[in-house]
């Protein structure tokens, strides 16, 4: 992990706890590392700016020359915002667009996730181009939750209605030049190469695409039991497949990936402080009490996933085992659940927690602050700080205040 004792102490000095902080070094190299992605006829870098749309990482990427997978019509705003020409934002929403016109006159890409989607592009830009989401039939996730291919998933359009595809296009006149197909998050290596191969498949049938971006996905390791994706294995085996396409088809497509985890999630961690210390007696379990749990991370609560955890002790003393939890009162505000099973308890190895102990909970630049239960419980959103590489801790959110918590209520 980035921080050390010392700089964790100097973020709860500064900005108190819970407080997220994020690596500008380590996003820098995430990036540096994507952005070698091995390629056969040209390469784009989206980043799915919904792991973390904090404005300092979107300005950071954007100096880096990436461009962006937005999710929602709020997030094109956001990505403009923070500076991304509109040519380097790509819409693939679950939602039909409430704004596609004023997108589409402005140069925001878009890329159709149903028929639906297709036919209100072309009822409003008869003769241009878009993308169109394909699920190609098969998927892979870390859980099923996150698992956005196959039979089992509303995204994207199926791959078996092409036909419909072919036959709406056709009829408003709008030409389909670009595809994509994202099957899920902490994807199977395996299956994310065969999937390429697939959606060649399915792009060799839509013969103006030119584009094809096959989505994000890639496992990193978080805790030293995660095997991390090896990007130059997947981008040679794609690149290869590029080229054979190219002998087959006579067609060089150029490549996209749209990466959020792999981008951002080890660079960020949250500083917490330990609030109390329970136990359950001598056949049941040591409980550390944080101010961190599911309002900054539901992650654990909702996938079982695995967030390695520091008590930063400055002191000698023997270690014990630890289920950790958050503050709010919910069950299930679990740090620290069994691997993929969110309603089992792990203990961890660690330090014996005091109260008021600090502790870093890595992995959280990626689905923490983007997707937790803010408020539950009215406890305010948790500040942001970007660590630079010069050792600057700069604030780049607050946190909230408490009038903040309350500010949309009506007197009524
Ligand atoms: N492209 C599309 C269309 C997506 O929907 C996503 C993620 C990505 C790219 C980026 O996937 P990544 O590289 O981050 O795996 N909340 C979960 C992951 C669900 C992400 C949804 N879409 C998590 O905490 O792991």
């Amino acid at each position: 992990m980035f921080l050390t004792q010392p700089l964790a102490a100097a973020v709860r000095e500064r900005f108190g706890t819970p407080c997220y902080v994020y690596d500008r070094a380590s996003l820098e190299a995430a990036a540096r590392q994507a952005l070698a992605f091995p390629n056969a006829f040209g390469f784009t870098l989206r980043y799915a700016m919904k792991a973390n749309p904090n404005h300092a990482i979107l300005k950071l990427f954007h100096a880096l020359g990436l461009h962006i997978d937005a999710s929602s019509d709020h997030e094109v705003e956001r990505a403009l915002r923070a500076g991304f020409e509109p040519g380097k934002i790509q819409l693939t929403s679950q939602a039909p667009s409430k704004n596609l016109k004023a997108h589409i006159e402005r140069g925001v890409l878009y890329n159709a996730c149903s028929l639906t989607q297709l036919e209100n592009f072309g009822k409003l830009f008869p003769g241009r181009e878009l993308s169109v989401r394909i699920n190609p039939g098969l998927g892979s996730g870390s859980t099923n939750r996150t698992n956005v291919g196959g039979p089992g998933s509303s995204f994207g359009i199926w791959h078996e209605h092409l036909e419909n595809v072919r036959a709406l296009a056709a009829r408003h006149g709008v030409k389909v030049t670009r595809m994509h197909s994202h099957i899920g998050s902490g994807t199977d290596p395996v299956v994310w190469k065969r999937v390429a191969r697939m959606s060649l498949g399915i792009a060799g049938q839509l013969p103006d695409v030119r584009v094809l971006n096959l989505g994000g996905g890639f496992k990193i390791a978080r805790v030293p039991a995660d095997k991390a994706t090896d990007l130059l294995d997947v981008g040679e085996h794609v690149r290869q497949e590029f080229t054979d396409f190219k002998q087959r088809t006579g067609r060089a497509l150029h490549l996209e990936i749209e990466p959020g985890t792999a981008l951002v999630a080890n660079a960020g961690c949250i500083v917490a402080s330990v609030i109390d210390v329970v136990d359950t007696g001598k056949d049941g379990y040591l409980f550390a009490k944080l101010d961190t749990g599911m309002n900054e991370v539901t992650r654990p609560s909702l996938y079982g996933a695995q967030h390695p955890i520091d008590v930063l002790a400055t002191d000698e003393r023997g270690s014990a085992k630890v289920v950790f939890v958050g503050p709010c009162c919910e069950s299930g505000d679990i740090l620290t659940p069994a691997p993929g099973d969110p309603e089992a308890l792990a203990p961890r190895d660690v330090p014996r927690p005091h109260i008021g102990d600090l502790v870093v909970l890595g992995g959280a630049g990626a689905y923490c602050a983007a997707m937790s239960t803010i408020n539950y419980n009215s406890y305010p959103q948790a500040p942001e700080v970007m660590h630079d590489p010069d050792g600057t801790l700069r604030l780049v959110r607050k946190r909230q205040t408490f009038e903040q918590v309350l500010a949309n209520e009506t007197s009524e």
